[in-house]
Formats: C-alpha cells, sequence, structure tokens
C-alpha cells in the first residue's frame, strides 16, 4: 500500500483537514492584501489535495477547481465529498512531480507540509517546474512547508504523543530527526476496533527540511518569483529563524 492509502480515512476523521480549510476561509483576504488576481475568480489547481477540504470550499467559493493527488484513497474520499457537497470538482491522479497541465490555471496552491515529503533537492525542483508550467503566465503559487527548526526542533519537543482517542480508534505518534540528512520521521501506529478486536495499522511518514535559500533557488530556476515569504498568513507575520512553517507567494 501506498502512503496514505490505509491512512486517509483517519486523517479526514481527524483534525488534520482544518489547515487547509482554514486556507480557504483566510485566502480572499491575503489575496486583497498581495493584490492577486484582483479582477475575478479563475482557474485554482491544488496540489496534494489530500481528501479534497481546500478543493470543495474553493469550488463553494465560485472557482473552477482541480485536485491532483498520488494517493487514490485520498482522492476517493475527496471525491465523496465533493458529491456530498454538490461541487464540481475535477480529482486527479498525479504525481506533484509530473503534473501534467500546461499555461492552464490562474493559481496554484500545496498546503499542509505536502512539498516536504520530497525527500531531494532533484523532487522538489521537478515538483516546482511542473508547477509552473501548468500556471499561465503571471499566475500565482502560494504553497506552505515546515522549516528544518519546526522539523529538528518544534517536531522534536514531544516525541511520542496521542493524537487522537475515540471508543474505537486510538492514533499514536513517535517522532524522530536525522540531522544529517534533514529528514523528520513520524511514525503512525493506530489501532481501531472491529467488533471486540483491535486491528493494528502504521505508517512511517518521512518529511524533509529545506533551508530557506534551498527553496528560493528551485522556485526562482522554475521560473517563480518570490513576492513575500512569511511566518504566518494569519495574521501575516515575519520569517524568522525559529518559525516552524513557512509560507511562500510566488509569481510566474
Ligand atoms: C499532509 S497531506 C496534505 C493534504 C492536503 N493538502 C491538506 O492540506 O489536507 C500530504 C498529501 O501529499 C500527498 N503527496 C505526497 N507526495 C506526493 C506526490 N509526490 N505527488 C502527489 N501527492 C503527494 C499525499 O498523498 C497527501 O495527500
Amino acid at each position: 500500500m501506498k502512503l496514505y492509502d490505509s491512512f486517509a480515512s483517519v486523517y479526514a476523521s481527524g483534525d488534520y483537514p482544518n489547515l487547509s480549510q482554514r486556507m480557504a476561509a483566510i485566502l480572499p483576504g491575503v489575496m486583497k492584501h498581495y493584490k492577486i488576481l484582483t479582477n475575478n475568480r479563475k482557474k485554482l489547481l491544488d496540489v496534494a489535495c489530500g481528501e479534497g477540504s481546500f478543493c470543495v470550499e474553493m469550488a463553494k467559493n465560485g472557482w473552477s477547481v482541480t485536485g491532483v493527488d498520488q494517493s487514490e484513497e485520498m482522492l476517493r474520499l475527496a471525491k465523496h465529498r465533493a458529491k456530498n457537497d454538490q461541487v464540481d470538482v475535477k480529482f486527479e491522479k498525479q504525481d506533484m512531480r509530473f503534473i501534467d497541465y500546461h499555461n492552464e490555471f490562474d493559481l496554484a496552491t500545496c498546503w499542509f507540509d505536502s512539498l516536504n515529503y520530497l525527500i531531494s533537492n532533484n523532487d522538489l525542483q521537478s515538483t516546482f517546474n511542473s508547477i509552473a508550467r501548468s500556471l499561465k503566465p503571471n499566475g500565482w503559487f502560494l504553497f506552505d512547508m515546515n522549516t528544518i527548526y519546526g522539523l529538528a526542533v518544534e517536531w522534536q519537543k514531544n516525541r511520542c504523543y496521542v493524537r487522537q482517542e475515540t471508543k474505537d480508534l486510538l492514533e499514536l505518534h513517535r517522532t524522530c530527526y536525522d540531522f544529517e540528512k534533514n529528514l523528520g520521521c513520524i511514525k503512525i501506529t493506530w489501532f481501531v476496533k472491529v467488533d471486540d478486536k483491535w486491528e493494528k495499522y502504521e505508517e512511517k511518514h518521512i518529511e524533509r527540511g529545506f533551508s530557506i535559500a534551498e527553496i528560493e533557488s528551485c522556485l526562482e530556476y522554475a521560473g517563480l518569483h518570490v513576492v513575500d515569504k512569511v511566518s504566518s498568513l494569519d495574521p501575516i507575520s515575519p520569517l524568522g529563524s525559529q518559525s516552524g512553517r513557512a509560507w511562500f507567494l510566488t509569481r510566474k
């Protein structure tokens, strides 16, 4: 099974989609602040869309939305969510390193650590290249990433914790960090109660920490110009050496 396939339903039932739902709520204010696409709402590509919360909210706000992800199970949940909420969203299985669109979108987004799943500079470069290709001229690409500080320090402050606990689900996280390779690891173990027995599942998620300079260099090479980089979009706050997450606003 691929990463996120067996974990998808646990992800969707937890508070994980909160970040992207929050992004849908604050995006109009962010776009106004940075004067992004001031006159109308057009075509949006959400990269690594997961279980589709952000795509569905944006479609409700009048955008024409395409979501891509590599996990079939996440995409199945996303399609289900769109159907339930009676909105039209195109969901496609695509690896973000090789997105197959050209000059189509006004805005691309990628939220909640998704880019940290790319382990090498080549993969990050190839992803930025494919996103730049998919954007129309002057199109925008907004995203967040965990910083090295976030993965190496914040993640390690609590190295073993219960993330979800209900009467039929227990989700445990254990973290570690490889300082030589800048890799953060979360071993997710969860137990689901089926009849009277607990079934055990496990996934190991590895996230790469990239320096801000490495991210900027890959963006520039892809033809994406950094308009701003901040530690929070709500409220907009400067990026510092102890920021756990970096938000980038870039333009083709
Ligand atoms: C932490 S989840 C974020 C999902 C969604 N953006 C959100 O905010 O809830 C990371 C997502 O990245 C996807 N992903 C990881 N590597 C990918 C790749 N190479 N191509 C496409 N999707 C990928 C996973 O399948 C998963 O859905």
